[in-house]
């Protein structure tokens, strides 16, 4: 079998992990791997070529995508998705592997849907909002290099006795911004989906906290999609009302970098073996993912449900454990 591989919308620490293990399984199972340059965009384009396995070698540690990666409006064009279609064809090959999060997997649902294309998901994205896997690539990376920063931050910030409101990726998800404010103690989140993210409940957080004697405190911002950016927005309302001596450090696409954790690499490795083995058995129309630490697929179709939202006691304790 001609498997294609692509990588599509924002890259995520691990992509790499997975490309490996897909044109390695592959070549192990007597299959042949064409890796598509720039996601769809390059699908539409044919910009495609024969990855052996020797051209996997030492890419498992490394961040971003050897494929590379592109955000491609095109392909919500019922006319351009034919046009993807008649490109595999032309090229003979049988199944398509794409290593993306929600919008990779809905493109990926359209073609199996509309023109028969077998299609396998592999998910891939720092902000870990896809149904049916509680993980995703690039997110244990994401997190840990978002800790990071923030302890760094927490050195000055407690030095100078000031506010820091410190933006994460999640335009449209909070899965990051809570799990990094849990891992390093902040003060207060700001995330889309949460029932108190308020500007006042913000002020009366920030407040307690002063009352309890704290000289300094970092609020984690989800990015949202305020223009410039949620922090900057919020901060500069704070500066304006209460004239705080603050910074707003907006963490932004180095999230995105860097070298994929162990945890990423391993999954990205699993999960590249077993979409091979599945397209091998003849399976098709599904992505495989992660529930309670075991190894699932779900059909393809579970991306059109709504997207999950981070635990709400998740947040709450972030208020608890910042008294
Ligand atoms: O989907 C991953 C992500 O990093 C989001 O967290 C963020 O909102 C978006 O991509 C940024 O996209 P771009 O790199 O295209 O600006």
């Amino acid at each position: 079998m001609r498997i294609g591989l692509l990588t599509s919308g924002g890259d995520a620490p691990g992509m790499n992990a997975a490309i490996r293990a897909v044109v390695r399984q592959a070549d192990a199972l007597g299959h042949e791997v064409w890796g598509i340059y720039h996601g769809y965009q390059g699908l539409l384009e044919g910009d495609m070529a024969l990855l052996p396995s020797r051209a996997c070698a030492n890419i498992l540690q490394r961040g971003g995508t050897m494929l590379h990666s592109a955000r491609c409006s095109d392909f919500h064009r019922l006319e351009q998705r034919a046009v993807a279609a008649a490109r595999l064809k032309d090229a003979e090959i049988e199944a398509l592997v794409v290593i993306g999060g929600d919008g990779s997997f809905r493109a990926a649902e359209a073609l199996q849907r509309e023109h028969g294309v077998a299609c396998a998901g592999i998910p891939g994205t720092i902000d870990n909002d896809l149904p049916g896997t509680e993980r995703t690539l690039g997110f244990d990376t994401a997190l840990n290099t978002a800790v990071e920063a923030i302890d760094r931050i927490r050195d000055t910030a407690s030095s100078h006795g000031r506010l820091f409101l410190v933006e994460v990726m999640g335009r449209s998800s909070g899965m990051l911004a809570v799990h990094t404010a849990l891992a390093c103690g902040a003060e207060a989140v700001l995330y889309p989906e949460s029932t108190e993210d308020s500007y006042e409940h913000l002020l009366s957080q920030l407040n307690a906290a002063w009352l309890r004697g704290k000289q300094s405190s970092i609020v984690v911002v989800a990015e949202g999609d305020a223009e410039g950016g949620r922090a900057m927005a919020v901060g500069e309302r704070l500066r304006r009302d209460h004239a705080l001596d603050l910074r707003v450090v907006v963490l932004g696409h180095v999230q995105r970098g860097g070298s994929p954790t162990a945890i990423d690499r391993i999954w990205g490795s699993r999960w590249g073996c077993e979409a091979v083995r599945r397209l091998d058995r003849g399976e098709q129309g599904f992505y495989v993912g992660e529930m309670a630490g075991a190894l699932v697929a779900q059909p393809l179709s579970r991306i059109l449900e709504p997207q999950p939202v981070p635990p709400g006691d998740l947040g709450r304790m972030v208020s608890i454990l910042a008294r």
